[in-house]
């Protein structure tokens, strides 16, 4: 029966790592999959989790199974960065370790679909693999037009979409840093989406994949709380992979927050089902890793400066760019100064992205999205020229 199944296009973001390994030019700049790079271009393990990895092997004596909620002290030790001051919020929210952020995304849609969830609204654009996930568990989905040609959010397309959703609908949400357009709400704006959502029927999904790489762990966090103060249930998909650089370890967690705290064993129950049925349980080592960084005060200071140190790098990019606005105008440099986290779009067409991937060996994102940590005070003023070259600005 194998020879029925019809060949498919790789992920177009994880092809890209290989494409531009392929690349021997030597100043080819990589802006594709969202990994953190350094002024000179490396993605190094944090000090922190090298530390925590050393006590682990030393100290580590048995891998026998956990189960299929993973490392609870990992789950229960990054609860008072995402909640907050009352992490459980009044014993209304339990989580488990989940397989990175996709695994995160993947059960709390699975979680949804089993409670009678049928559709999602999910940003256009939003992170490519929301929509093949909820395609792969048959769930229908909406576009939610966050973003405004210019750049910046469309607040009133956010509100209208969560106004129109059922009670049958889930509203899936960036935390922080969205993925791909780099677009942060204000805290007055995150309050205005709170209310939408207090006001809906519809079943928050947040995905909180890049927290502490905007504009610190406690700001990024703002949204996903107003929401979480204003809504009576929700899930949280979170990610370790890039705030704790652990990205191929794949170290998540699914949160859910239920009206009531007697509910929360009976949805827990279904998410380990979902989960034993899916991958059994998740990998051990990254997420041990990160709970020894959390219960060690010296060790989570490292880490908290490394983070602060990734953020500020960050920050002195989209400043390059935004500085470079008059050079290549039309382009919406200058909001990329605005924006938080990874990423950043360009409104460029497929030939001018094709021209700077073969003529220039820039590697982005068929949809326009950089990644700005690819960026170093090197290749910057290269990339900017490459830009005003495709785009016909050098005259
Ligand atoms: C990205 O969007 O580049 C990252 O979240 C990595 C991934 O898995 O796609």
């Amino acid at each position: 029966m194998l020879e029925q199944l019809q060949p498919q296009p790789a992920d177009a973001l994880l092809a890209l790592i290989k494409l531009h390994d392929a690349d021997a030019r030597a100043d080819k700049i990589d802006l594709g999959v969202g990994v953190y790079r350094t002024n000179s271009g490396a993605t190094p393990v944090f000090a922190a989790i090298k530390a925590a990895e050393q006590r682990l092997v030393d100290s580590q004596d048995s891998k026998a199974y956990l189960g299929p909620e993973g490392d609870m002290g990992f789950v229960e030790a990054l609860m008072p960065w995402i909640f907050g001051a009352d992490p459980t919020m009044g014993g209304r929210i339990q989580g488990m370790q989940t397989p990175g952020g996709t695994g995160a995304v993947r059960l709390a849609a699975a979680l949804a679909a089993r409670a009678g969830a049928r559709r999602v609204h999910l940003g256009l654009p939003s992170w490519p693999n929301h929509k093949q996930i909820l395609d792969d568990l048959g769930l229908e989905t909406a576009g939610l037009a966050h973003a405004a040609a210019d750049g910046t959010a469309d607040i009133d397309a956010v509100l209208g979409a969560i106004a129109g959703a059922g009670p049958q609908d889930a509203v899936l949400v960036h935390g922080c840093c969205h993925n791909p357009t780099g677009i942060e709400y204000t805290p007055e704006q995150w309050d205005r989406i709170a209310e939408a959502l207090a006001g809906s029927p519809a079943l928050p999904i947040l995905d909180l994949a890049y927290h502490g790489l905007g504009r610190g762990m406690e700001e990024d966090a703002y949204g996903m709380r107003a929401i979480l103060a204003a809504v009576p249930q929700a899930l949280i998909a979170y990610s370790c992979d890039k705030n704790f650089g652990l990205y191929r370890d794949r170290v998540g967690a699914l949160y859910f927050m239920a009206s009531e705290r007697g509910q929360l064993d009976t949805i827990a129950s279904n998410a380990n089902a979902l989960a034993r049925a899916a991958w059994s349980m998740p990998p051990d080592h990254g997420a041990a890793a990160v709970r020894l960084v959390l219960r060690d005060p010296a060790l989570t200071e490292t880490w908290q400066s490394e983070l602060t140190d990734m953020r500020a790098r960050m920050r002195r990019v989209r400043e390059r760019l935004a500085a470079a606005d008059n050079t290549v105008p039309g382009l919406g440099l200058a909001a990329i100064g605005e924006g938080t986290g990874l990423f950043a779009m360009l409104p460029l067409d497929k030939g001018q992205i094709e021209a700077l991937r073969t003529d220039h060996g820039i590697y982005m994102a068929g949809s326009g999205r950089i990644n700005v940590a690819g960026l170093t005070e090197a290749n910057t003023p290269r990339f900017v020229a490459a830009l005003a070259v495709v785009t016909g600005a050098d005259g």
